[in-house]
């Protein structure tokens, strides 16, 4: 755990300069560029090896990115099931913000697969984390077919998984990009995407962690007098006179009595009818909008009985892992600088400094890629 403040130490500083400084240290839980040492801090989960279906990570940077140097983990092999996880000191961030982000790049194209992070919390044996070991957040982009494409951000409360209810597309590209969430003491959170800000609210409202503050009373009944016709007759309309004289049919006039008819045989000839286009059907008033329409009737809202407020509804009391853990059709989703923190500012600067310094060159080495394949699959055919 490090305290990034200013060094504040044999020096004298007012007593105010050194509580606003204090405001600005960042505390940072978990930080994981995947340099040298990478190894002993995470543990490769044997979920799924006896089976055979365990995916090998490899550490590397990719077949392009800015810095050949600025490594991650990525998955290596299809049809796989990936599980790898890194423990922190333990911590509660009640009173705190939490920031969790960490950048992902989907080097296949991906058709179907997960690229989320996990934050896991209490004692975990990280030999057997896998897909149903228990989680406080899983967060981060989400692909299949063309139906899924989004952000998932999904909290544990009360030993039950809430999905969010917001839709937060995400990228689906083949580059580098920054996932951040940030959860706030005042419950409410943000969502971003490459330092950008995708989406913002409320634990109350964009889940359904707590029944509902107010529910529709269910004793309440739809008054008899309630009118909720909108449209009605118009009472001053009139039926034209003679409107009931109008036939429905009359007789077709270009009808000719045929040549060989004969009246004494055949009858007396009359010509066919037609439907009459003067004919409208019996009369019925206009309609006019009514004057005593009330709406349409809704039971009123009343405090729901069974909500209770849970002041420290966004509180994860003690985190301690954080973790991928993956189904992979086609392997080629790269981790890297994961960040568990307190400080938004840090996040963002740090997010800067590594995704952002390198991104130009990254989308330059990978459009030169792009030219090599699909000129290679030019020259074959
Ligand atoms: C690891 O990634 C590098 C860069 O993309 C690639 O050349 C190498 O073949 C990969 N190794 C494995 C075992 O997949
Ligand atoms: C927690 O879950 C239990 C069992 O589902 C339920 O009875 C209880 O009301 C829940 N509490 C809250 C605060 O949601």
């Amino acid at each position: 755990m490090a305290d990034l403040c200013l060094s504040t130490r044999n020096v004298i500083v007012p007593l105010l300069l050194l509580s606003l400084i204090s405001v600005s240290c960042a505390k940072v839980f978990f930080e994981e560029r995947f340099d040298d040492g990478w190894e002993n801090r995470w543990v490769k989960s044997d979920w799924k090896k006896d089976e055979n279906m365990a995916g090998e990570w490899n550490y590397t940077s990719g077949k392009w990115n800015g810095d050949p140097n600025d490594k991650g983990i990525q998955t290596s092999e299809d049809y796989r099931f990936y599980a790898i996880s890194a423990e922190f000191p333990e911590f509660s961030n009640k009173d705190k913000t939490l920031v969790f982000q960490f950048s992902v790049k989907h080097e296949q194209k991906l058709d179907c697969g997960g690229g989320y992070m996990k934050l896991l919390s209490g004692e975990v044996d990280q030999k057997k984390f896998g897909g149903d070991t228990p989680y406080s957040i899983m967060f981060g982009p989400d692909i299949c077919g063309y139906s899924t494409k989004k952000v998932h951000a999904i909290l544990n409360y009360n030993e039950t998984n809430h999905l969010l209810k917001k839709d937060v597309p995400c990228e689906t590209d083949q580059l580098s990009h920054v996932y951040t969430f940030i959860l706030h003491p005042d419950a409410t959170y943000n969502i971003l995407i490459d330092n950008v800000e995708k989406k913002s609210g409320s634990l109350y409202s964009d889940w359904d962690l707590l029944p509902p503050k107010t529910i529709k009373d269910p004793e309440a009944k739809k008054p008899e007098d309630w009118d909720d016709k909108e449209y009605i007759p118009d009472p001053e309309d009139k039926k034209p006179e003679g409107y009931d004289d109008i036939p429905k049919e009359i007789p077709d006039v270009d009808a000719k009595k045929p040549e060989d008819w004969d009246d004494e045989e055949d009858g007396e000839w009359t010509a066919p009818t037609i439907p009459n286009p003067e004919y409208k059907g019996p009369w019925k008033p206009k309609k006019i909008k009514n004057p005593n329409y009330q709406g349409k009737w809704k039971a009123p809202m009343i405090d729901n009985p069974d909500f209770m407020d849970d002041p420290d509804l966004y509180v994860y009391p003690n985190l301690k892992y954080v973790g991928v853990e993956l189904w992979q059709v086609k392997s080629g989703t790269l981790f890297d600088n994961v960040l568990i923190c307190d400080d938004v500012e840090y996040a963002k600067k740090l997010a800067e400094e590594t995704w952002g310094k390198n991104k130009d060159a990254e989308k330059a080495a990978f459009d030169e890629a792009e030219k090599k394949r699909v000129d290679e699959v030019n020259y074959k055919f």
